[in-house]
């Protein structure tokens, strides 16, 4: 079989990381052999004192370039070996920030085609949440969570004084790694299992996620529309049981919108878990039916017909006035997800606690459904979808949970 060296390049939280272990994992899939070179693994194992200061990875202490050259010349070298053995990808994982170190590797990979991957995120937002992410790993414990972040961006800091972008350097993907899109290309070698790397580049995979609705509440029990409304009795019954479902199962973070409904959801999920986080994302939030949040369909079909049929004949595309429709929450709720697949990590369950509308549009986003069918798929409260979509398997699962 073919064998292959990928080289991951960017600056930190560019989601390097994530895209490598996709890669792993799919190519594993296919029994094509890969490996994970990753040097943060390397420096956390070897260095027992802890390396997450900043000055560690200024450019200007020698002391911590040489243990990083160091640990970068380990993996490249056990790369190598790698290929040479049973091996057939080898991914080394680091940002190889300089173009000094690109040559370097490529004068050391030379017995193979080696690929570039350079990962780029030019969102902020997402950028300073996906610190936010990093600063969790034990190294930064000893630090509070200010201290943390300006240590992290420091380190970016001094990442970006020595970074370089790939340029006439061989075959390299640049890649914006949000929105699983390749910016650029260039490929000269033949480069082993290509389409295949590229069709999963672009691909959005999941391996677990649980979408839940939320519990039921006063407006569901009157039958009315948007709101902020808080769950009934039942509605909190609902969300116990759905803790106690979820209890063996790890759940590292749990999504929602920022209405109350989800958010208490999704509470006792997350009190049941040994380690998660809640992270309400406005692009979550249910669909606005402007002039007519908080109506019952009674309502409005009585005191406003003509938004009543309007909508009935063409619901996927209807915007309520001052409001929304399916067809306009597109967009946000595809940055929802892209935000919460950034932020998790690859082996990760992902849950997601949404809303009717909200949770249609997610499924649909996975799984293909003719637009005008989407404002119609059953999103019921007592269960939850399941939801694994890779390149060569969708499963798609509607489970009771009470
Ligand atoms: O009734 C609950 C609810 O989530 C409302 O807030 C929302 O307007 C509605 O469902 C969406 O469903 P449909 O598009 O079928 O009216």
């Amino acid at each position: 079989m073919k064998k292959l060296y990928i080289v991951m390049v960017g600056l930190p939280a560019r989601g390097k990381t994530t895209i490598a272990a996709k890669l792993r994992q799919s190519l594993s899939r296919d029994s094509i052999r890969t490996r994970i070179f990753n040097n943060g693994d390397l420096r956390r194992k070897m260095i027992p004192e802890n390396t997450s200061y900043s000055g560690f990875f200024d450019p200007m202490n020698k002391e911590g370039v040489a243990l990083r050259k160091k640990i970068g010349l380990i993996n490249t070298e056990r790369a190598r070996k790698y290929l040479q053995g049973a091996g057939n990808v080898a991914i080394l994982d680091a940002t190889h920030a300089s173009a000094a170190r690109r040559k370097q590797i490529r004068s050391m990979l030379s017995d193979h085609p080696l690929l570039f991957l350079e990962c780029f995120n030019q969102d902020q937002e997402i950028l300073e949440a996906s610190i936010l992410r990093k600063i969790d790993l034990p190294e930064f414990g000893h630090l509070n969570q200010d201290e943390a972040i300006d240590s992290f961006k420091q380190r970016i800091a001094y990442y970006e004084s020595i970074y370089s972008p790939l340029s006439g350097e061989g075959n390299f993907i640049k890649l914006d790694s949000l929105n699983n899109k390749i910016i650029e290309e260039e490929i000269f070698d033949d480069v082993p299992y290509l389409d295949q790397i590229r069709d999963l580049l672009l691909t959005d995979m999941v391996r677990n996620l649980f979408l839940i609705r939320h519990g039921e509440t006063h407006f569901n029990l009157e039958n009315r529309i948007g709101g902020d409304s808080v769950l009934t009795e039942n509605g909190l019954a609902q969300a116990d049981k759905l803790a106690s479902y979820f209890r063996g199962k790890s759940i590292p973070l749990i999504f929602t919108s920022e209405k109350k409904r989800t958010i208490q959801t999704a509470d006792p999920i997350c009190r049941m878990q040994e380690e998660c986080s809640i992270i309400p994302l406005s692009e979550f939030n249910e669909i606005n039916s402007g002039i007519c949040e908080c109506m019952s369909y009674e309502e409005i079909k009585k005191g406003m017909p003509e938004v009543y049929y309007a909508r009935k004949m063409d619901k996927y595309n209807y915007i309520y006035p001052d409001g929304e429709g399916y067809a306009s929450m597109e967009k946000r709720i595809e940055r929802g997800i892209k935000k919460a697949l950034y932020l998790s990590r690859p082996m990760d369950n992902i849950m997601i606690v949404g809303h009717r509308a909200a949770n249609r549009m997610i499924l649909s986003h996975f799984l293909f459904r003719r637009r005008e069918d989407v404002p119609y798929i059953y999103i019921p409260q007592n269960k939850f979808y399941y939801l694994s979509a890779t390149q060569n398997r969708k499963v798609f699962q509607l489970m009771p949970y009470c």
